[in-house]
């Protein structure tokens, strides 16, 4: 089929040039930063698609035969990010999933930019071949001055600041979905050329959906208020918009990547196991928190926007309700006590 006459492919530079246009302020730094964290993806994205070859699949401490340490996929992929943005000296300090502590770069390697990643979400699927993903959050600095390392408190300020948030999802294709604060891009690897090609700009969740994810499983240890909403999406509706179907990758980056295409909710919220919620508010709930938001969806931990929590500490956990505007505005209706909510009963 002939190309309609206004195709254009728009590779990953492409468009890293036009955002740099829509920010003024920013010098090549921080293409600069995205080219390092192209990299790691590009290294993490090949060794995922052979992951079962390179015997990177299973338990860690185990031995190949040249008697080098075989690790796991997930600690492998932080040494990958960690390896590509500590040498492109464009980092002052970065959080990760892998690491209890803050990782910073040597002193003179310094650059103005704080990053928090995940770095294989959803590791628990990795031995099944089901989707995982790569989360990044960025901030600038804090102390414009960079003689001087990054601190922790560079790595505790709001979600609201980020001035980028994506994630990487190694599925049937390999996507890369972010945003600057201008809306949402969805990019695919093209593993022929190597490139990251533009496949929907401004991508925009639906309102509302009809599809709900969380695990069910833990119904028994969920507040009240949560237990009722989902037997309400459950219940037949005259109108026909109930029941909503139950989908859970167990993936939480999957599972919000389905949200944003198809509308609906993703929810994660306090129970009696997990006090606080069980994402991490640094490096997952944050960036997935500015892209639903900037794709025209909502992400609450149930009193307030994610992005406008301070964190406390750069692993501390959030309850996270997430997805389609009206689907959230309904659970919250739930959580408040304030949803007319009768059983079919
Ligand atoms: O990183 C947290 C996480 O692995 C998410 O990716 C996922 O949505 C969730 O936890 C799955 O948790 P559970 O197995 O308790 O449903
Ligand atoms: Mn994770």
């Amino acid at each position: 089929m002939p190309f309609a006459a206004d195709h254009r492919l728009v590779t990953i530079d492409h468009h890293i040039a036009e955002e740099e246009d829509l920010h003024p302020e920013a010098t090549g730094d921080f293409s600069s930063l995205l080219h390092d964290i192209l990299f790691a993806i590009r290294i993490i994205a090949r060794d995922v698609r052979r992951a079962g070859l390179n015997d990177i699949l299973g338990l860690a401490k185990k031995t190949n035969i040249h008697g080098e340490q075989v690790r796991k996929l997930d600690t492998y992929s932080n040494d990958v990010i960690k390896g590509a943005l500590l040498k492109g000296g464009n980092v002052c300090v970065m959080a990760s999933e892998e690491n209890d502590d803050i990782i910073l770069p040597e002193i003179g390697k310094c650059g103005k930019y704080v990053v928090a990643f995940d770095p294989l979400d959803g590791s628990n699927n990795i031995d099944a071949n089901v989707t995982i993903g790569t989360i990044f959050s960025v901030y600038k600095r804090l102390d414009i001055k960079l003689d001087t390392l990054g601190t922790v408190e560079d790595l505790l300020q709001p979600g609201y600041k980020q001035v980028f948030a994506g994630y990487v999802l190694y599925g049937s294709s390999t996507n890369l979905v972010y945003t600057t604060g201008h809306g949402v891009n969805v990019f695919t690897y093209d593993p022929t050329l190597g490139e990251f090609l533009l496949t929907k700009r401004n991508l925009k969740i639906p309102s509302r959906g009809s599809i709900y994810s969380t695990n069910v499983g833990y119904f028994n240890k969920w507040h009240e208020w949560n237990q009722q909403y989902i037997e309400y999406l459950n219940e037949f509706s005259e109108d026909g918009t109930r029941p909503y179907s139950l989908r859970y990758i167990a993936t939480g980056v999957a599972d919000i990547h389905r949200t944003l295409h198809y509308g609906g909710i993703y929810l994660y919220y306090r129970d009696s196991h997990y006090t606080n919620g069980k994402l991490r508010l640094v490096y997952e709930a944050n960036a997935l928190a500015m892209i639903v938001e900037q794709a025209g969806g909502r992400a609450i931990d149930g009193e307030r926007r994610i992005l406008s929590i301070k964190p406390h500490s750069i692993h501390q956990r959030t309850p996270v309700i997430i997805g389609s505007e009206e689907d959230v505005n309904e659970a919250e209706l739930f959580l408040k006590g304030i949803h007319p909510y009768q059983t079919g009963e």
